[in-house]
Parts: structure tokens; sequence; C-alpha cells
């Protein structure tokens, strides 16, 4: 999270000085459970304390003015004249498209805009597998509708993801913005994403500590590769589906397997129903403060989704070969869409800095890449904020 007297002082520099309201919106980690989201199986995130900041002074102009730190550019909105045309086709998306998508669902809705000036800052990693969006479209539903959301997270979530796949365009599945919804400090959530039903587990690593590993490979065609991974799920299961009575794709039994000819097909639905089942075993290993089988447990997702799923690349593959088979690291694996973007690793606390420089130089020596790494908190989901 930004220093709060960062974000105020570039406010009031850049809009003057006002009453001021204070926002947080947090980015996730799926710790597991890739891919499934959008096969109806259970998924493990959490929120965390990187994010998107907000200070927002409402007026009662006609205007909605969005300044953006990070990009150093201003988003004008005319309330009255706001109406956003989605463009499904359009590939270069930009910030404030997430805004513009945002605020039409909320339009769309018969939430009534009011005229606000409004500073955007972030700590959180953009486009990189951290759910920047989601944290975006969070924030600025939450900002206009706080009251209804605050008490209906879970239509929050909804709407944010309505919002990226009906006017971004982008196919995505509800984890993102449950846990940006819904995220709660020091534990994750096992959400099952058919019927939205979470619960809060503990997340208590004893000795080992959570390191975000970032690639800084950018993430080139992951939309329409996420989109194409979407396609080949749903042909998978209209085979399978003739056979096995399952309502989605990561409750068909592993044997029907064998029904699927197409290799591709095959090793896609074979991911899902593993990684599914994984998840359930994940929960109970942490449960049971197993943090060695949830280790391996991580590095066997990645290995799916690196060989089945193919939404690795060789990036992601280098710092998870290289944190997992370190000393003291219980597994390693990518975290979100895939294509770049970012690694998780469970690592002994007396390890973590001797791992980082470590994965950091045989990164750089393979790829010619900068790794980044973060020490992160699971925190709440997106919220406002005391000033203090
Ligand atoms: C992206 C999507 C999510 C989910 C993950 C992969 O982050 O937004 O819905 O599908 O990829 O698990």
């Amino acid at each position: 999270m930004l220093a709060q007297k960062l974000i105020r002082s570039e406010f009031i520099a850049y809009f003057g000085d006002n009453e001021l309201e204070y926002f947080f919106s947090p980015g996730r980690v799926n710790l597991i459970g890739e891919h499934i989201d959008y096969n109806g199986g259970y998924v493990l995130p959490a929120s965390i304390s990187l994010g998107v900041s907000a200070v927002v002074s409402r007026n009662s102009t006609d205007y909605i003015r969005i300044y953006s730190m990070d990009f150093k550019e201003e988003l004008l909105i005319s309330i009255h004249e706001f109406e956003y045309q989605s463009n499904l086709l359009k590939t270069d998306i930009h910030w404030s498209d997430y805004i513009k998508s945002m605020l039409q669902v909320l339009k769309d809705k018969g939430v009534v805009l009011k005229g606000a000036a409004i500073l955007l800052g972030s700590d959180l990693p953009i486009g990189s597998g951290l759910s920047s969006s989601a944290a975006i479209e969070c924030l600025i539903a939450y900002i206009f509708n706080s009251t209804f959301y605050n008490e209906n997270r879970k239509q929050l979530a909804l709407d944010a993801q309505y919002a990226e796949s009906h006017y971004v365009g982008v196919n995505c599945g509800i984890m993102d913005q449950f846990a940006v919804a819904n995220g709660k400090s020091n534990k994750a959530m096992l959400l099952n994403c058919a019927s939205l039903e979470f619960e809060y587990i503990d997340v208590n690593f004893k000795d080992y500590q959570l390191l975000i590993i970032n690639s800084n490979k950018s993430r080139a065609l992951a939309e329409s590769k996420y989109n194409e991974r979407r396609k080949e799920c749903d042909q998978a299961f209209s085979v399978l589906q003739k056979m096995d009575p399952a309502g989605n794709l990561c409750q068909v039994h592993e044997i029907s397997l064998a029904m699927l000819e197409d290799d591709v097909l095959y090793r896609r639905a074979k991911h899902v129903i593993l990684e599914n089942k994984r998840v359930q075993y994940a929960v109970d290993a942490l449960e049971h403060g197993n943090i060695e089988v949830f280790g391996q447990l991580l590095t066997d997702s990645h290995k799916s989704l690196d060989i089945d799923y193919e939404v690795s690349g060789e990036e992601l593959n280098t710092i998870v070969h290289y944190s997992s088979h370190f000393e003291g690291c219980a597994g390693a694996r990518m975290t979100g869409a895939g294509f770049g973007g970012c690694c998780i690793a469970l690592v002994k606390k007396e390890s973590v800095d001797k791992l980082i420089p470590y994965v950091a130089k045989k990164y750089f020596e393979k790829t010619g890449l900068n790794a980044d790494f973060y020490h992160v908190d699971i925190v709440d989901g997106v919220n406002s904020i005391k000033f203090v």
C-alpha cells in the first residue's frame, strides 16, 4: 500500500486541497487452483498488501476527473454524456478502459454517478498476474457505490467481473474480483466457483514465508491465449458430458478422461480435473500445518500448468526451477493466468535472504531479465481507509 502522506500530497499538488476520503483495493495472489475458476472448480486466493490506493474528493460538478499517478494521465468523464461502448476486438487495452467499463456497469445498474476528483496510485505491478485489473474495477465500483457493496461483496465481484468480460473483453473467471472484494487479513479463501460459496482458511505457513517473484516478462498475447484455453475446456467438456454426469469439467471423473481422443483436449481436461483435487489436498495440508506437502502441491500444480495446460513459459519455468530446487524452499509455481507475470515460492524464513540473490542471478543469466521479489501480507479486501 502506498504511503498515505505521499498520495495525499500528490492529490493536493494536482487537484488542490479538499476534504478527502481514502480507499485501498488489494491485488490478489492465488495460492493454488489455477485456470479452474471458469470450470466450476475450487480456488484458494488471498488479497495482498500490494494494491491500488485512491484519494477522493466529492464535488457537485458534472464531471469525474481521475488522475493516475502511474501513467501521469487524466481521464475526464462527463457524467451526463458518458457512454462506454464495449469493443471486444480491441487488443491495446488502456488503463482507463477498466474504469470506463466499471462506470458503465454502474450506470447500467442505475447507480447515479456524482462529481468527484480522484487520484489513483499503485504499488501493484501492472499486468503481472496479481490482478491489477480486478483491483481497479472493484475500487471504482466501491468508491461510487460503497454503501451497497459493503453489504453485497459477492455482487461487487460479479459486477466487476461483468465489466471485465462484457466491456473490456477478457472472458475471465470470478476468482480475481472475488478475492479483491472479499479478502480477509491472514486468511485465504476456499472458493467454490460453481456455487460461489466460500470459507476463510487460516494461512499459517509456520517457519516458511510466502515470496512473490515477478518475472517482469510481459504477458504478451495473454488475453487471446486465455480465451483460447476457455474454449478448449468447453470443447473437452462437451465431449465428456455425453458419458459423464458431471455438472462441470472439474467434476468429471478422472477415469472418463480416456474418452478424449484429441491430445490437446485431453491434457487441458487432465490439468483441470487434477488441479481441482490438488486444491482440496492443499487446504487439508494447510489445516494440518503440513507445509512441505502444501509446497509439493504448488510445484505439482506448476508442472501441470506448464506441460498439460501450456500457460507457463521459459521465464516462469526458470524461476520455479531454481526456487523449488533451492534448499529451504517447500515449493513454487506460477500464479494467475500465466504467459509471464509472477510466481510464488514458499521458503523457510532463514533461507529467504539466500534464495533471492541466487534465483535473481540464475534468472538473469538464463533470460537477460531482472526479477523482482516482494514480501506481502494478506490483507482485507477493498475498503475505505482512515487517514492516520
Ligand atoms: C486470470 C483470470 C482468473 C483466473 C486466472 C487463472 O487471473 O482473471 O479468473 O482464471 O487467470 O487461474
